[in-house]
């Protein structure tokens, strides 16, 4: 037998495999889908070999089908992830990232091991640091913020803690533990009753402006207090701010590179929202216009580019969020939040800003998953 080498061409590299987590228990599970069926459709699979894994509105984590068309948004449906019975286990503290799947009465088979997870997920067990906590105990990098970030960032009250220890510009806002509201009800009315009205009141922990109510005066407070604490026993009064809703994505640099900072965007709701309710955001978009760049003086512009960065650093924020931000009637520019897992369909404000800044949707995908393989595991 010839015993030379045949040449032959070199085996292709292999591809990073990328397991898109998606659905969820949080209130987000449908919109979470849809973004799903999005990034399934854009991701460059000859770039990418990409399990879908479903998590069920009760917490399973089942094998999806990688099938965009059942995971969108069509008329009234909304997508949800079947429970099909399967079970993807994640292997933890073994040094081994195979994903198995078990399915009742046959013996568990492989998905492989993973290289990165994208999560998909809004909202608590998905945005709040609970999953990165536990992709941080199975060593299994990921796409965007870490723990403290990611925790951190879910809570109101510790984001504005972080956004004033770094200099950054907040509106006025009253903090209600449970504790406070069970044992000094009228003191908390009191302070709350003392900000200047329209207020907003918000539970501390949640997402997609669930729990929120605009209140016009003191005689309303306490309903809207109960009404918020149905979501979270921790609520936050703010002084509504008259202005404009001015929004910019932040993409960490490459290499130790200091952020980058889209275009600044801009949301206008009408049609009888009072403000960019749950309605607003997923069931009545037609009354809602994003546009990008917004129309604001180069100061103002460049200002919410400065707090962006800073409120991204300040917060250790990694990969990517969404910073928001108000341009007050009077001038003032004051920062609102940050969003750690900002909405990510191809409409949603966080890939337009970037495409308006020269980042198709396709690439900011790539774009986040390289950031990801790219991160050392463990403490960064
Ligand atoms: N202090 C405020 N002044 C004016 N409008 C506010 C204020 N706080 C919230 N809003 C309105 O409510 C919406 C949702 O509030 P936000 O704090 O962004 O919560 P969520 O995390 O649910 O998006 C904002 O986009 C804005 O329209
Ligand atoms: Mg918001």
């Amino acid at each position: 037998m010839d015993s030379t080498p045949t040449p032959q061409s070199p085996p292709p590299a292999k591809r990073p495999r990328v397991a898109i987590v998606f659905g969820g228990r949080s209130q987000e599970h449908a919109i979470s889908c849809a973004t799903a069926a999005s990034v399934l459709r854009a991701i460059d699979r000859e770039s990418y070999d990409v399990i879908p894994v479903g998590i069920t509105r009760d917490g399973y984590w089942v094998q999806a089908a990688d099938d965009p068309a059942a995971l969108e948004i069509s008329g009234d449906r909304l997508p949800e992830v079947a429970d099909t019975g399967t079970q993807v286990v994640l292997p933890l503290g073994v040094h081994d990232r195979t994903l198995t799947v078990a399915r009742p009465g046959e013996v568990p088979a492989t998905l492989g091991e993973v290289d990165v997870v994208f999560p998909l997920l809004h909202g608590p067990f998905g945005e709040d640091g609970t999953l990165q906590g536990l992709l941080e105990l199975a060593d299994i990098r990921y796409v965007g913020c870490g723990v403290l970030a990611s925790a951190a960032m879910m809570d109101k009250a510790m984001m504005k803690t972080v956004f004033t220890s770094a200099g950054l510009p907040v509106g006025p806002y009253v903090v209600i533990t449970d504790a406070r509201w069970r044992t000094d009800r009228d003191g908390v009315l009191a302070e709350a009753g003392a900000l200047d009205f329209p207020v907003f009141v918000k539970p501390a922990r949640a997402g997609s402006s669930v729990g929120i109510s605009k209140v016009t005066g003191p005689e309303g407070l306490a309903e809207a207090i109960e009404s918020a604490r149905e979501h979270d026993p921790k609520v936050l009064v703010e002084a509504g701010i008259d202005g404009r809703e001015l929004e910019v994505g932040v993409l960490q640099g490459r290499d130790h590179a200091p952020p980058r900072v889209s275009e600044v965007g801009e949301i206008a709701v009408t049609g009888g929202h009072d403000f960019y309710d749950f309605g607003a955001k997923y069931l009545d978009e037609g009354n809602v216009e994003l546009s990008c760049p917004a129309q604001v003086p180069d100061e103002v512009r460049e200002e919410i580019r400065r707090i962006a960065a800073v409120a991204f650093e300040a917060a250790g924020c990694e990969g990517l969020s969404r910073v928001d931000c108000f341009y007050a009637d009077d001038g003032r520019v004051l920062i609102n939040e940050i969003n750690t897992l900002p909405g990510f369909t191809p409409y949603s404000m966080y890939p337009q800003v970037w495409a308006a800044s020269g980042i198709a949707y396709p690439d900011l995908i790539d774009e986040l998953l390289q950031l990801a393989l790219n991160r050392p595991l463990g403490l960064r």
